[in-house]
């Protein structure tokens, strides 16, 4: 399976937080964000990850994140000359998906329970996933907001619709999607919508009217949150110290994951540790470090 963290866009309603800086690297607490959607791909178990940015801000992510070595992955870079929609990252990243299943989750996404952690899961159904398209609903007070999920009676899933006015439910559509290996075939029967944009709910919508469209429900003690706006940013820097400060655990702490994932060893991992100033995240890696003989 391999991974695409979709980190462009204007930022606009992030300005002028964003007039200069990349908005996947403002900071969520303690970390900066695109932090929190990679460790989520790592938690599934996931890799080979390309990163998707325009061409203002790859460079700058590129000089955060490197090649992946670091942490065991290997990660590739392309460019997004123009916001033209999600799920244009398919098509952009046709090179690097290859053919092959492919999940992709949005830079600005925040996901944090049990659920995304071990073996069960997020990363079971990463293993487990074969083909067609899966994606996940989660229960909110604003689903006009999202991509919003139609059930019949029976549970089932029959409708997909993006921002709707009057929402047929409650539960919206994260941003976190894992396709089989038709995406880009599925992607390039796609027309932009109205807005200009090819729409990542038509691809599921695709999925759905051929039957492969799989809905996972996200139960109550997942917390999924956006960063998209100053308050929803406000928010999640006030969740993660609040579950951090509250375990002394750390959220999406990527060094932590690789060698959780087994990307790394101990002894790499302390070689990384060595390298990091003197800090509270350093100290963080060194008790654990410690733990771990
Ligand atoms: O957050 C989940 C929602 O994300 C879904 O429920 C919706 O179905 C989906 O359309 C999307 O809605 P948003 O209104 O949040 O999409 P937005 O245009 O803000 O883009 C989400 C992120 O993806 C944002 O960080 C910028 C990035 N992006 C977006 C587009 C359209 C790109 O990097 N390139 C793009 O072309």
């Amino acid at each position: 399976m391999k991974g695409i963290v979709l980190a462009g866009g204007s930022g606009s309603r992030l300005y002028p937080l964003t007039r200069i800086m990349c908005k996947q690297l403002l900071p969520v607490y303690d970390k900066p964000m695109i932090s929190y959607p990679l460790a989520t791909l790592m938690q599934g178990g996931i890799r080979d990850i390309c990163i998707i940015s325009t061409p203002k801000d790859l460079p700058v992510l590129q000089s955060f994140l490197g090649s992946g070595t670091e942490l065991g992955l290997t990660l590739t870079y392309v460019v997004q000359p123009r916001p033209e929609g999600i799920a244009q990252a398919f098509l952009l990243a046709e090179e690097f998906i290859a053919g092959q299943p492919v999940t992709l989750i949005l830079g600005d996404n925040i996901f944090y329970g049990d659920y995304f952690y071990g073996d069960g899961g997020f990363s079971r159904a990463v293993r487990e996933f074969e083909d067609g398209g899966l994606i996940f609903g989660y229960y909110v007070s604003n689903p006009q907001d999202f991509g919003v999920i139609e059930f019949d009676a029976h549970g089932r899933t029959i409708g997909i619709e993006e921002k709707p006015r009057a929402p047929k439910s409650s539960y919206a559509v994260p941003g976190l999607y894992v396709y089989g290996d038709d995406v880009t075939a599925v992607c390039r029967q796609l027309r932009p919508s109205p807005r200009g944009e090819l729409e990542i709910t038509d691809i599921n919508r695709a999925y759905l009217e051929r039957g492969q469209l799989r809905v996972e429900r996200l139960g109550r003690g997942i917390a999924w949150l956006d960063t998209g706006t100053p308050s929803s940013l406000q928010e999640a820097n006030a969740f993660i110290e609040a579950i951090e400060k509250r375990q002394g655990l750390k959220i999406a702490c990527l060094e932590e994951i690789a060698h959780h994932q087994g990307f790394i060893d101990r002894e790499h991992l302390a070689r990384l540790v060595e390298g990091l100033p003197r800090c509270d995240y350093r100290a963080y890696l060194e008790r654990l470090l410690a733990q771990s003989r």
